[in-house]
Protein backbone atom coordinates (compact mmCIF):
# COMPACT_ATOMS: atom_id res chain seq x y z
CA UNK A 1 0.00 0.00 0.00
CA UNK A 2 1.21 3.41 -0.83
CA UNK A 3 2.43 5.86 1.95
CA UNK A 4 -0.13 7.77 3.66
CA UNK A 5 -0.06 11.78 2.40
CA UNK A 6 -2.48 12.98 4.09
CA UNK A 7 -1.73 16.08 5.88
CA UNK A 8 -4.86 17.05 7.43
CA UNK A 9 -6.55 15.58 10.44
CA UNK A 10 -10.25 14.52 10.32
CA UNK A 11 -12.31 16.75 12.53
CA UNK A 12 -15.35 14.51 13.26
CA UNK A 13 -13.22 11.41 14.23
CA UNK A 14 -15.89 8.24 14.60
CA UNK A 15 -17.85 8.99 18.31
CA UNK A 16 -20.91 7.37 18.21
CA UNK A 17 -22.17 10.92 18.03
CA UNK A 18 -20.98 11.14 14.43
CA UNK A 19 -21.73 7.62 13.26
CA UNK A 20 -25.55 8.56 14.34
CA UNK A 21 -25.18 11.15 11.30
CA UNK A 22 -23.17 8.91 8.92
CA UNK A 23 -25.49 5.82 9.40
CA UNK A 24 -28.37 7.81 8.22
CA UNK A 25 -27.30 8.05 5.02
CA UNK A 26 -28.31 6.54 2.07
CA UNK A 27 -27.85 6.54 -1.72
CA UNK A 28 -31.00 8.41 -2.31
CA UNK A 29 -30.53 10.96 0.45
CA UNK A 30 -27.08 11.73 -0.39
CA UNK A 31 -25.94 10.64 -4.10
CA UNK A 32 -29.15 11.41 -6.04
CA UNK A 33 -27.49 12.89 -8.21
CA UNK A 34 -24.98 10.09 -9.26
CA UNK A 35 -28.28 7.36 -9.40
CA UNK A 36 -29.24 8.35 -12.57
CA UNK A 37 -25.51 7.54 -14.44
CA UNK A 38 -25.30 4.22 -12.38
CA UNK A 39 -25.72 0.81 -14.23
CA UNK A 40 -26.00 -2.88 -13.21
CA UNK A 41 -22.48 -4.21 -14.08
CA UNK A 42 -20.47 -1.35 -12.52
CA UNK A 43 -17.45 -1.54 -10.74
CA UNK A 44 -17.16 1.08 -8.27
CA UNK A 45 -15.01 3.08 -5.48
CA UNK A 46 -16.70 4.74 -2.62
CA UNK A 47 -13.69 6.89 -0.82
CA UNK A 48 -13.85 7.38 2.60
CA UNK A 49 -16.90 5.39 2.71
CA UNK A 50 -17.08 5.84 6.87
CA UNK A 51 -19.68 3.10 8.48
CA UNK A 52 -20.69 2.10 4.94
CA UNK A 53 -23.93 2.59 4.59
CA UNK A 54 -24.31 4.27 0.99
CA UNK A 55 -21.31 1.86 -0.15
CA UNK A 56 -24.30 -0.58 0.84
CA UNK A 57 -27.08 0.99 -1.36
CA UNK A 58 -24.64 1.33 -4.38
CA UNK A 59 -23.62 -2.24 -4.16
CA UNK A 60 -27.05 -3.23 -4.19
CA UNK A 61 -27.52 -0.57 -7.15
CA UNK A 62 -24.82 -2.38 -9.29
CA UNK A 63 -25.87 -6.38 -9.00
CA UNK A 64 -23.95 -7.33 -11.15
CA UNK A 65 -20.98 -4.96 -10.86
CA UNK A 66 -18.84 -4.45 -7.70
CA UNK A 67 -17.80 -1.72 -5.06
CA UNK A 68 -14.80 -0.98 -3.01
CA UNK A 69 -14.76 1.17 0.14
CA UNK A 70 -12.10 2.68 1.08
CA UNK A 71 -11.02 5.24 4.13
CA UNK A 72 -8.30 5.50 5.69
CA UNK A 73 -9.16 5.21 9.28
CA UNK A 74 -9.28 1.40 9.74
CA UNK A 75 -12.09 1.32 12.82
CA UNK A 76 -14.92 2.12 10.96
CA UNK A 77 -14.15 0.01 7.92
CA UNK A 78 -15.42 -2.81 10.49
CA UNK A 79 -18.52 -1.67 10.85
CA UNK A 80 -18.61 -0.87 7.00
CA UNK A 81 -18.07 -4.58 6.96
CA UNK A 82 -20.77 -5.41 9.57
CA UNK A 83 -23.11 -3.50 7.65
CA UNK A 84 -22.73 -5.13 4.12
CA UNK A 85 -22.58 -8.60 5.81
CA UNK A 86 -25.77 -7.79 7.49
CA UNK A 87 -27.72 -6.71 4.53
CA UNK A 88 -26.17 -10.01 2.86
CA UNK A 89 -24.06 -8.97 0.06
CA UNK A 90 -21.30 -10.29 -1.64
CA UNK A 91 -20.50 -7.88 -4.34
CA UNK A 92 -18.70 -5.15 -1.80
CA UNK A 93 -15.23 -5.16 -0.08
CA UNK A 94 -13.61 -2.48 2.08
CA UNK A 95 -10.01 -1.87 2.32
CA UNK A 96 -7.29 1.02 4.08
CA UNK A 97 -6.45 3.89 1.37
CA UNK A 98 -5.87 7.75 1.42
CA UNK A 99 -7.59 9.46 -1.77
CA UNK A 100 -3.86 11.29 -2.24
CA UNK A 101 -2.25 7.78 -3.18
CA UNK A 102 -4.60 5.33 -3.80
CA UNK A 103 -2.95 1.75 -4.82
CA UNK A 104 -5.16 0.88 -7.74
CA UNK A 105 -4.17 0.94 -11.26
CA UNK A 106 -5.12 3.71 -13.93
CA UNK A 107 -8.63 3.27 -15.45
CA UNK A 108 -10.05 0.87 -13.10
CA UNK A 109 -13.47 1.88 -12.03
CA UNK A 110 -16.59 3.06 -13.76
CA UNK A 111 -17.56 5.34 -10.87
CA UNK A 112 -15.41 6.93 -8.16
CA UNK A 113 -17.61 8.57 -5.62
CA UNK A 114 -16.73 10.52 -2.20
CA UNK A 115 -19.59 12.00 -0.33
CA UNK A 116 -18.27 14.63 2.43
CA UNK A 117 -14.97 13.90 1.87
CA UNK A 118 -13.10 16.54 0.23
CA UNK A 119 -13.64 18.95 2.96
CA UNK A 120 -11.69 17.06 5.02
CA UNK A 121 -8.35 16.62 3.14
CA UNK A 122 -5.16 18.20 2.61
CA UNK A 123 -5.42 18.65 -0.74
CA UNK A 124 -8.71 18.61 -2.86
CA UNK A 125 -7.46 18.82 -6.20
CA UNK A 126 -4.40 16.56 -5.90
CA UNK A 127 -7.50 13.92 -4.45
CA UNK A 128 -9.17 14.85 -7.73
CA UNK A 129 -6.82 14.39 -10.10
CA UNK A 130 -5.98 10.37 -8.67
CA UNK A 131 -10.00 9.89 -8.34
CA UNK A 132 -9.49 10.71 -12.03
CA UNK A 133 -6.51 8.28 -12.27
CA UNK A 134 -8.53 5.23 -11.54
CA UNK A 135 -11.59 6.09 -13.18
CA UNK A 136 -11.92 4.80 -16.90
CA UNK A 137 -12.26 6.91 -19.81
CA UNK A 138 -15.83 7.68 -20.26
CA UNK A 139 -16.85 6.83 -16.45
CA UNK A 140 -17.64 9.36 -13.48
CA UNK A 141 -16.07 11.25 -10.78
CA UNK A 142 -19.14 11.91 -8.72
CA UNK A 143 -18.48 14.05 -5.45
CA UNK A 144 -21.02 15.41 -2.66
CA UNK A 145 -19.55 18.06 0.24
CA UNK A 146 -21.57 20.06 2.87
CA UNK A 147 -21.49 24.17 2.52
CA UNK A 148 -21.07 25.00 6.16
CA UNK A 149 -21.61 28.83 5.36
CA UNK A 150 -24.59 27.89 3.37
CA UNK A 151 -25.74 26.03 6.36
CA UNK A 152 -29.45 28.14 7.70
CA UNK A 153 -31.41 27.47 10.30
CA UNK A 154 -34.89 29.35 12.20
CA UNK A 155 -35.37 30.75 14.53
CA UNK A 156 -32.08 32.50 15.61
CA UNK A 157 -30.74 31.05 18.50
CA UNK A 158 -27.43 32.70 18.80
CA UNK A 159 -25.19 29.86 20.50
CA UNK A 160 -25.51 28.38 16.66
CA UNK A 161 -23.81 31.19 15.47
CA UNK A 162 -20.83 30.42 17.76
CA UNK A 163 -21.26 26.92 16.46
CA UNK A 164 -20.89 27.79 13.02
CA UNK A 165 -17.69 30.25 13.84
CA UNK A 166 -16.25 27.83 16.28
CA UNK A 167 -16.39 24.77 13.76
CA UNK A 168 -14.97 26.51 10.44
CA UNK A 169 -12.02 27.41 12.92
CA UNK A 170 -11.32 24.26 14.26
CA UNK A 171 -11.50 22.75 10.88
CA UNK A 172 -9.55 24.86 8.77
CA UNK A 173 -7.02 24.59 11.95
CA UNK A 174 -7.07 20.47 10.77
CA UNK A 175 -6.23 21.61 7.36
CA UNK A 176 -9.49 20.96 5.69
CA UNK A 177 -12.63 23.85 3.87
CA UNK A 178 -15.42 23.52 5.78
CA UNK A 179 -16.83 25.97 2.86
CA UNK A 180 -16.16 22.48 0.16
CA UNK A 181 -19.97 22.47 -1.79
CA UNK A 182 -19.03 25.93 -3.46
CA UNK A 183 -15.57 25.18 -4.20
CA UNK A 184 -16.26 21.84 -5.86
CA UNK A 185 -16.67 22.72 -8.94
CA UNK A 186 -13.28 24.93 -9.01
CA UNK A 187 -11.03 22.47 -7.65
CA UNK A 188 -12.63 19.97 -10.36
CA UNK A 189 -11.57 22.15 -13.27
CA UNK A 190 -8.14 22.60 -11.43
CA UNK A 191 -7.54 19.30 -11.34
CA UNK A 192 -7.69 19.05 -15.50
CA UNK A 193 -11.75 17.95 -15.48
CA UNK A 194 -13.19 19.61 -18.70
CA UNK A 195 -17.04 17.87 -18.55
CA UNK A 196 -17.73 18.92 -15.11
CA UNK A 197 -22.01 19.09 -13.78
CA UNK A 198 -22.40 20.59 -10.96
CA UNK A 199 -25.35 21.29 -8.90
CA UNK A 200 -26.70 21.79 -5.32
CA UNK A 201 -29.44 19.31 -3.10
CA UNK A 202 -30.09 19.93 0.55
CA UNK A 203 -30.85 17.68 3.64
CA UNK A 204 -34.02 19.54 5.10
CA UNK A 205 -34.67 19.29 8.92
CA UNK A 206 -37.87 19.86 10.88
CA UNK A 207 -40.21 17.62 11.97
CA UNK A 208 -40.04 16.83 16.02
CA UNK A 209 -38.14 13.20 15.12
CA UNK A 210 -35.64 14.98 12.96
CA UNK A 211 -34.97 18.18 15.72
CA UNK A 212 -34.19 16.13 18.02
CA UNK A 213 -31.85 13.74 15.95
CA UNK A 214 -30.01 16.58 14.73
CA UNK A 215 -29.85 18.83 17.21
CA UNK A 216 -28.90 15.64 19.69
CA UNK A 217 -26.19 14.65 17.72
CA UNK A 218 -24.16 17.80 17.48
CA UNK A 219 -25.11 18.70 21.45
CA UNK A 220 -23.44 15.37 21.91
CA UNK A 221 -20.80 15.76 19.39
CA UNK A 222 -19.60 19.50 20.61
CA UNK A 223 -19.01 17.85 24.36
CA UNK A 224 -17.63 13.67 23.61
CA UNK A 225 -16.08 13.74 20.12
CA UNK A 226 -12.88 14.33 18.67
CA UNK A 227 -13.97 17.31 17.06
CA UNK A 228 -14.32 18.59 20.83
CA UNK A 229 -11.36 17.64 21.62
CA UNK A 230 -9.46 19.16 19.17
CA UNK A 231 -11.85 22.55 19.63
CA UNK A 232 -10.19 22.10 23.46
CA UNK A 233 -6.67 21.23 22.71
CA UNK A 234 -6.17 23.60 19.51
CA UNK A 235 -7.35 26.40 22.30
CA UNK A 236 -10.39 27.47 19.97
CA UNK A 237 -13.00 26.75 22.91
CA UNK A 238 -13.25 26.44 26.77
CA UNK A 239 -14.74 23.27 27.83
CA UNK A 240 -17.44 26.04 29.38
CA UNK A 241 -17.71 27.39 25.95
CA UNK A 242 -18.52 23.99 24.49
CA UNK A 243 -21.20 23.77 26.89
CA UNK A 244 -22.80 26.79 25.68
CA UNK A 245 -23.21 25.56 22.65
CA UNK A 246 -23.96 22.13 23.25
CA UNK A 247 -27.03 23.97 24.95
CA UNK A 248 -27.80 26.46 22.59
CA UNK A 249 -28.09 23.01 19.98
CA UNK A 250 -30.70 21.88 22.44
CA UNK A 251 -32.32 24.89 22.63
CA UNK A 252 -32.65 25.31 18.91
CA UNK A 253 -34.13 21.08 18.55
CA UNK A 254 -36.81 22.12 21.59
CA UNK A 255 -38.12 25.01 19.21
CA UNK A 256 -41.36 24.11 18.10
CA UNK A 257 -40.65 26.00 15.14
CA UNK A 258 -37.48 25.18 14.67
CA UNK A 259 -36.06 24.65 10.56
CA UNK A 260 -32.50 23.64 9.67
CA UNK A 261 -31.12 23.48 6.18
CA UNK A 262 -28.13 22.22 4.86
CA UNK A 263 -26.96 23.06 1.59
CA UNK A 264 -24.24 20.78 -0.60
CA UNK A 265 -22.39 21.41 -3.63
CA UNK A 266 -22.48 18.17 -6.03
CA UNK A 267 -20.13 17.44 -9.02
CA UNK A 268 -20.46 14.92 -12.09
CA UNK A 269 -17.63 14.42 -13.91
CA UNK A 270 -16.95 12.62 -16.67
CA UNK A 271 -13.47 11.36 -17.77
CA UNK A 272 -12.42 12.12 -21.48
CA UNK A 273 -12.52 8.83 -23.31
C1 LIG B 1 -17.78 12.78 6.91
S1 LIG B 1 -17.21 11.13 6.78
C2 LIG B 1 -18.20 10.54 5.42
C3 LIG B 1 -18.46 9.05 5.46
C4 LIG B 1 -19.38 8.56 4.34
N1 LIG B 1 -18.87 8.88 3.03
C5 LIG B 1 -20.75 9.16 4.54
O1 LIG B 1 -21.08 10.14 3.89
O2 LIG B 1 -21.48 8.65 5.41
C6 LIG B 1 -15.62 11.34 6.02
C7 LIG B 1 -14.80 10.06 5.95
O3 LIG B 1 -13.64 10.31 5.13
C8 LIG B 1 -12.54 9.67 5.71
N2 LIG B 1 -11.33 10.36 5.22
C9 LIG B 1 -10.84 11.55 5.63
N3 LIG B 1 -9.71 11.83 4.95
C10 LIG B 1 -9.48 10.80 4.09
C11 LIG B 1 -8.47 10.49 3.14
N4 LIG B 1 -7.43 11.30 2.94
N5 LIG B 1 -8.57 9.35 2.43
C12 LIG B 1 -9.60 8.48 2.64
N6 LIG B 1 -10.57 8.70 3.55
C13 LIG B 1 -10.53 9.85 4.26
C14 LIG B 1 -12.77 9.77 7.22
O4 LIG B 1 -12.03 8.79 7.93
C15 LIG B 1 -14.28 9.60 7.31
O5 LIG B 1 -14.64 8.26 7.55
Amino acid sequence: MPEQQETAVYTHGHHESVLRSHTWRTAANSAAYLLGSLKPHMKVLDIGCGPGTITADLAELVPDGHVTGVDQAPGVLEQARATAAGRGLENVEFAVADVHALDYPDDTFCVVHAHQVLQHVGDPVRALREMRRVTRPGGYVAVRDADYAAMTWYPKVPGLDDWLELYERVARANGGEPDAGRRLRSWALAAGFTDVTATSSTWTYATPGERAWWSGLWADRTLASAYAERATAGGHASEEQLRAVSGAWREWGERADGWFAVLHGEILCRKQV
